[in-house]
């Protein structure tokens, strides 16, 4: 018997991407896509929403559509996973990292303001583990420089802080409905927007620019496809029905396993800010043991998935296709992976399994001497 919430509708997701099959094949369609994007700009508050194929193509898109392109330079978090900073490359800018603080893990405004130059175009905040920083200060910083901010709010669904939606920040917020999301669709993303050009550029973009935005000639610049496949903006559409629920869920998981880890030698949980509403999207453990990477290793090898020891998180920056002799490496944001247990929850993971989970870093913490 579990004391989390139940999780409705469950058994609507099937029915939901069964209901997609009788009009396929049809080569042109979207209707699914164009339903997903109008309940999705409604659950957020934005005026459009795009849907495509993956959050890395959302970012690859909405880049595209703000007009980065070679000689621009991109501020983004070396606190990042490889798929921020993938697109400013294929669009042949240039990425420049940024550091963030380790005690509010936000960007290291500072370090910013230090690497803009007269090339800078774009900021992307990165709201990692459903965290985000204060938007605030980084409207102001983009505003004062002319930046455009296009978020990566990948795992930030559900997010806000001051009242500001995670992905309403700026001109575009990419979010990615990859399994492991709180708001799924096996593999999906999408983009909020308020302007009504950037998301026609962001369309065109997803289809090999075969409907260019208002004034445009259809092929004038070579994209990809980025579509998504009809039976998965079912499946999102679906679930973005039970996202309140899914939300809840999550929130109340990430409350149990806390709880059960509290009074832990060297496991301190970390809080969201005083004026942030979090998504709860990883339990998020501060480590004072000695070497804490090798402790979130040991745990994954003992069936407790993690960033860090269960995906090798390390800063973008030391990422061998991006370092480069003559750049100083992000420290803030190592500091905060060396010493960030971000565990990895899905919603199938119940009462039973978090209680073994925090049975397992209890054990671990209590035998560590590495
Ligand atoms: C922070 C962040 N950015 C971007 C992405 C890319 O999303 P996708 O895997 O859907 O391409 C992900 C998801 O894995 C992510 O977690």
């Amino acid at each position: 018997m579990t004391g989390l919430p139940p999780l409705p509708g469950g058994e609507a997701l099937g029915e939901a991407m069964a209901a997609a099959l009788p009009g396929m094949p049809d080569p042109a369609g979207a209707e699914f896509t164009t339903r997903l994007e109008h309940d999705l700009a409604k659950a957020f508050s934005t005026r459009d929403a795009v849907a495509v194929s993956s959050g890395t193509t959302a970012l690859h898109a909405a880049l595209s559509a703000i007009g980065i392109g070679p000689g621009d330079e991109v501020l983004l978090p070396a606190l990042t996973v490889v798929m921020t900073a993938s697109p400013v490359v294929l669009l042949g800018a240039t990425l420049v990292f940024v550091d963030s603080d380790p005690d509010t893990h936000d960007l290291d405004y500072a370090d910013a303001a230090a690497k803009v130059t007269a090339r800078t175009k774009a900021i992307v905040p990165v709201h990692l583990w459903g965290r985000m920083g204060d938007p605030a200060r980084l409207r102001s910083f983009a505003a004062e420089r002319g930046l455009t901010i296009v978020e990566d709010a990948a795992q930030a669904m559900g997010t806000s802080r001051a009242g500001i939606k995670a992905g309403t920040v700026g001109a575009a917020g990419c979010f990615s409905l990859k399994d492991g999301k709180i708001l799924w669709s096996g593999e999906g993303g999408f983009i909020l927007a308020d302007g009504s050009r950037l998301s026609a550029a962001a369309r065109a973009f997803r289809s090999h620019w075969l409907q260019p935005p208002p004034g445009g000639r259809p092929q004038e610049r070579s994209s990809l496809n980025g579509r998504l496949a009809e039976p998965l903006a079912a499946l999102a559409q679906a679930n973005l029905r039970r996202f309140p629920a899914l939300l809840e869920h999550r929130r109340a998981q990430t409350a149990h396993l806390i709880r059960a880890l509290e009074g832990i030698r060297g496991i301190t949980p970390l809080e969201p800010a005083a004026d942030e509403t979090w998504n709860h999207y990883a339990p998020l453990l501060r480590v004072s043991l000695t070497n804490p990477r090798l402790f979130a290793e040991r745990l994954a090898q003992q069936g407790v998935p993690n960033s860090t020891g269960s995906f090798r998180l390390v800063p973008c920056d030391t990422r061998p296709m991006f370092t480069s002799p003559d750049r100083t490496p992000c420290r803030g944001a190592a500091q905060i992976l060396d010493r960030t247990l971000a565990l990895v929850l899905t919603e199938r993971d119940s009462e039973a399994a978090l209680d073994r989970y925090a049975a397992v870093i209890a054990r671990e913490a209590a035998a560590w001497s590495a």
